[in-house]
Order: structure tokens, then C-alpha cells, then sequence
């Protein structure tokens, strides 16, 4: 019965991942997936994310009972005080229903299926070009996606004038979904003026924001400035939606942490939100994973773990923000063609090259890099030690 089933494509960033497994080449280096890699190329457990297991390993009381369906409850408010701030009025007033959700994917999606059954709009904008996977997350939940024009590739930064004509010019209600940080992949952020300008056309046209947070910590290395942007907007008072991952800043990627947070105007309101976030997940997966949350919990709630995690944090942040210089001034040193500042513009764990997909082809086949084929480069992926590979790589990709 399946037979006729045809063969579907690799996914365009980890399928990356799968072919560049497939190499046999000693020299081969992964920039594809965003994931952070050490200088020596391996991926990284935090030393904080280590003790909180052996924490809870030592704790005999644990048992692996189901979670309720919204999660572990103190993750929740936790989660919900890292992204909106201590001191948050809409988290004192009890006006965020947060859910535990699988990782940034999980919240998004979730939020996507509720608002498509809750929310009287049914379109949402999102920026272009955006994480590859938002465009199916919402189609799948049944949302029609529109884009906002958002990165200008001559300048290699923000087209904020397009930006806000086409959120302008977007019917009232729609939703907009906005990178709270380090927009992935272009790594060009609003500054936090431009953000000012585009909370007050939202507020004024009545649009719904929904943030993807899914690099608190990784674009600044402080966890309250990756912040900002989503803490304007709900100091407002107005709604908001917001999905968080733990995926990159506490590098647990494969462990799914992450929360749904959905600012309401009224606690009841948020308590009725909560009752409907059931309803949508019950059937999907009826309870999230005991695990993952909980190692998070315990840093967050611990004061030493909680110092301790930012140390670590910042220490990746830099590490990438060092790789960026690097990799600008092996290209300067090579004197490769073009103007390569926006290397050390952007933020956060990608740059956008600007390598069109002919020239991506080219350093794969000859160079053994991988990168997905619109030109993003993880810079977490890199080492000072496979700069120079690198550099070598896109100056023979500009020359050929
Ligand atoms: C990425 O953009 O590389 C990451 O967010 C990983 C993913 O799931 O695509």
C-alpha cells in the first residue's frame, strides 16, 4: 500500500547534518546546524548542566511520574521570569499561562495550534527570509503564513522601511512573528529604537506579536539585553505570545526544553488560556518530558548555578563573537573581494554570508564545508583552528 510513496527531500538544515555524515574527508567541517562546538570541534555539556543532573540524580526522592499536561510547574514560572524579568507586572499579576513545551519547535507549534483554533485572525507574517522551519510549523497548524520584508542583501542589514510598510499595510489582527534576538539566519537585529518604533505600529494597528526566543544570552551574552525587545512589548500591558528554547543557552538541545508563554490582559483570561493549552496537548503528546525541564529548573532557581550558567553562557557568546573577528580578518588578510564588516555586524550564532548557493555547492565539493544553501554559516561551528579552512574556502568560492 505504500508503495507508490514517494521519496521526500532531506530538510534544509539537518539535512546538512546528514550529508556532511556521510563524508569520509578528514578535513570536512560542519557549519550547518546551529549548535555550538568547543574550539576543539566537540559539542559541549555545561559544567552547570552536569551538576544539576548529579543533583537530581542524588536526589532518591525523584520518580518519573507524567508531568501534568502544562509541564513542571515551577519551570513554567521560572521560564516565564527569565524571558519577561524580575518583577514582571504581568507575571505578579498572574496574567501569563506558560507551558513546557518541546524545545522552540514544541512552543511555537503549540502556540500555532491554539491560536488557530482560538484567535479570530488566521494569518500570520513573518519575516523574510526566517528560520526555514516557521513557514511549516504554522501551515501545519493551519495558519496562512504571509512574509514582511525584512533583510536588504545590498546592505546586508535591516530593511526597516519595508518592514514597516509591510506591517503597516497588514490587516488589523493578523499576527507577526518577530526573533526576540539574533534573527536567525541573518543575524541582523532592530536596534532597540527601531524596536520602540515597531512595538507602537503593532500597538496601534492592533496586531498580535509572537516572539521566537530562542537565543536569550547568545546574541549579547547577557541574558537581560537579548531581552529587551519582548519586555517593551509586554510592558505595555498589551497581549503577546512567546516560545522559548533552552536548546543553545543551556545547550540542551536534545534533552526538548523549552515554554510557551501567553501574556494575557486579565488573570482569569490567562487561566481560561491555560484550560484551552490543555485541550491542544493533550492529543499531540499528552505531557512533556520529566528530564530536560527539570535540570533547568534547578539552575534557574539555584543562586550559584544560576551565576555560574551566565559565566558559561557569556563564555559561548564570546567564543563566537571572537570567530567572527577571526574569520573577518582571515579574509582581510587574503584580500577576498568584497566588504565582509557585516561578518562582525551581525549577531548572535549565524552569519549571512551573502554566498549564493553556486558558490555554497562549490566549498562543499571542494572544501568539505557544509552550510545550508542560502549562505548561513553557524559561527558556533567554528575554531580557530578551521578558520583559515574556511577563509581559504570562500575566497576561492568569490574568485573562481
Ligand atoms: C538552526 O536553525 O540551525 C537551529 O535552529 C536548529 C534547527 O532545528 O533548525
Amino acid at each position: 500500500v505504500f508503495a507508490a510513496i514517494a521519496q521526500a527531500p532531506e530538510d534544509p538544515i539537518l539535512g546538512v547534518t546528514v550529508a556532511y555524515n556521510k563524508d569520509p574527508s578528514p578535513i570536512k567541517l560542519n557549519l550547518g546546524v546551529g549548535a555550538y562546538r568547543t574550539e576543539e570541534g566537540k559539542p559541549l555539556v555545561l559544567n552547570v548542566v552536569r551538576k544539576a543532573e548529579q543533583f537530581l540524580v542524588n536526589d532518591q526522592s525523584r520518580v518519573k511520574e507524567y508531568l501534568p499536561i502544562l509541564g513542571l510547574a515551577e519551570f513554567n514560572k521560572l521560564s516565564a521570569k527569565l524571558i519577561l524579568g524580575d518583577g514582571c507586572a504581568a507575571i505578579e499579576e498572574n496574567r501569563v499561562a506558560t507551558a513546557q513545551c518541546l524545545s522552540g519547535t514544541g512552543s511555537l507549534r503549540v502556540g500555532a495550534e491554539f491560536l488557530a483554533k482560538h484567535y479570530h485572525q488566521h494569518t500570520i507574517y513573518i519575516p523574510l527570509p526566517s528560520w526555514g522551519n516557521h513557514l511549516k510549523v504554522f501551515t501545519m497548524a493551519g495558519l496562512s503564513v504571509k512574509t514582511y520584508r525584512y533583510y536588504d542583501p545590498t546592505t546586508r542589514g535591516l530593511n526597516f522601511q519595508g518592514l514597516l510598510e509591510d506591517l503597516g499595510a497588514a490587516p488589523a489582527g493578523a499576527m507577526v512573528l518577530l526573533h526576540a534576538c539574533a534573527h536567525n539566519p541573518t543575524g541582523v537585529d532592530p536596534t532597540l529604537e527601531q524596536w520602540e518604533q515597531i512595538r507602537q505600529l503593532i500597538r496601534s494597528k492592533g496586531l498580535l506579536p509572537f516572539f521566537d526566543s530562542a537565543y536569550q544570552g547568545f546574541a549579547s551574552g547577557s541574558l537581560d539585553a537579548d531581552a529587551q525587545p519582548v519586555r517593551m512589548f509586554v510592558a505595555d500591558g498589551g497581549e503577546c505570545l512567546v516560545a522559548q528554547s533552552y536548546a543553545k543557552n543551556m545547550g540542551l538541545y536534545g534533552e526538548r526544553v523549552g515554554a510557551l508563554s501567553i501574556v494575557c490582559k486579565a488573570a482569569d483570561v490567562a487561566s481560561r488560556v491555560e484550560s484551552q493549552l490543555k485541550l491542544v496537548i493533550r492529543p499531540m503528546y499528552s505531557n512533556p518530558p520529566i528530564h530536560g525541564a527539570s535540570i533547568a529548573a534547578t539552575i534557574l532557581k539555584n543562586s550559584d548555578m544560576y551565576d555560574e550558567w551566565k559565566i558559561e553562557l557569556k563564555a559561548m557568546a564570546d567564543r563566537i563573537i571572537s570567530m567572527r573577528k577571526q574569520l573577518f580578518d582571515a579574509l582581510s588578510a587574503r584580500g577576498t573581494p568584497g566588504d565582509w564588516s557585516h561578518i562582525i555586524k551581525q549577531i548572535g550564532m549565524f552569519t549571512f554570508t551573502g554566498l549564493n548557493s553556486d558558490q555554497v555547492a562549490f566549498m562543499t565539493k571542494e572544501y568539505h564545508i557544509y552550510m545550508t544553501s542560502d549562505g548561513r554559516i553557524s559561527m558556533a561551528g567554528l575554531s580557530s583552528k578551521t578558520v583559515p579552512h574556511l577563509a581559504d574556502a570562500i575566497h576561492a568560492a568569490v574568485t573562481r
